[in-house]
C-alpha cells in the first residue's frame, strides 16, 4: 500500500464545523481543503479536557482545546502540501509528549485513515476510556475501536508494522472518532 506511516506524520489546518453548537472548526485559511464532502468529527467524550493539533509539514498548527463532556472539533480532508499526510494529535495535556493520533491521508478517492498509539504511554487515559471510530458508510468504509483498557488494541497501531490498522474508504466518508465513553457502547 503506498500508504506508509512516516507520510501520515504531518498534518495541516483547514475549515468545516459540525453544525453543533460546540463545534470548533480549524482556523488555518492557508490550508489546501479538499472538495470531497469527506471529513474527521473529534468528539470529547471524556470527564477532562483534551488537547488537539491538526499537523502538516508547513503551517504552524493552533492548539485546540475540547472540554470535557462533548465538545468536539471537525476538519474537511486536507491535503498536505508536500503530498503527504496529515496528522490530527491529542493529549489530556497542552503539549505533544503523549499523543494518540487519527492520522489521513487523500488519495482521491480513497481516504486512508489509521489511529495511532505508537506515540502514547501504555498507560494513557485514552486507553483507560477506550475511543472508537465509525462513519456514516458503514458498507464501505471500517471501523476501528479500542475498548476500554485494552492495551493491546488491533485495531491501532502500536508498532510501526501495524499495517492491518490502516483503512481505506470513499474521501466522501464522514467520520467520528470519539474520544471516551461513548466508545464503549
Ligand atoms: C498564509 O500565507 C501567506 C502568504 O504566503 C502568509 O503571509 C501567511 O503568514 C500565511 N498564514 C498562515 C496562518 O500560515
Ligand atoms: C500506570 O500508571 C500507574 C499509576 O501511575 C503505575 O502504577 C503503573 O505502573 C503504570 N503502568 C504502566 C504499564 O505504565
Ligand atoms: C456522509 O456524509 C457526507 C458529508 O455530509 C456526505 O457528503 C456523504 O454523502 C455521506 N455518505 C453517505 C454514504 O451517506
Amino acid at each position: 500500500m503506498m500508504f506508509t506511516k512516516t507520510l501520515a506524520a504531518f498534518a495541516s489546518l483547514g475549515a468545516l464545523a459540525s453544525a453543533l453548537p460546540t463545534a470548533i472548526k480549524s482556523r488555518d485559511t492557508n490550508s489546501t481543503s479538499a472538495s470531497t464532502g469527506g471529513g474527521v468529527t473529534i468528539v470529547n467524550n471524556m470527564d477532562q479536557t483534551i488537547y488537539l493539533w491538526s499537523v502538516s509539514n508547513t503551517a504552524d498548527s493552533e492548539m485546540v482545546t475540547l472540554t470535557a463532556g462533548g465538545q468536539d472539533y471537525s476538519e474537511n480532508w486536507r491535503l498536505n502540501p508536500d503530498g503527504g499526510g496529515i496528522s490530527i494529535k491529542m493529549s489530556t495535556t497542552p503539549d505533544q509528549s503523549d499523543v494518540l493520533q487519527y492520522e489521513y491521508t487523500l488519495v482521491e478517492p480513497t481516504i486512508y485513515w489509521d489511529l495511532s498509539c505508537i506515540n502514547m504511554g501504555g498507560n494513557s487515559t485514552f486507553t483507560t476510556a477506550g475511543f472508537a471510530v465509525t462513519s456514516n458508510d458503514s458498507g464501505n468504509c471500517p471501523s476501528a475501536t479500542c475498548k476500554p483498557g485494552d492495551t493491546a488494541c488491533a485495531d491501532a497501531y502500536l508498532f510501526p508494522t501495524d499495517d492491518q490498522a490502516t483503512h481505506g474508504c470513499p474521501d466522501t466518508v464522514s467520520m467520528t472518532l470519539n474520544l471516551g465513553p461513548s466508545s464503549a457502547e
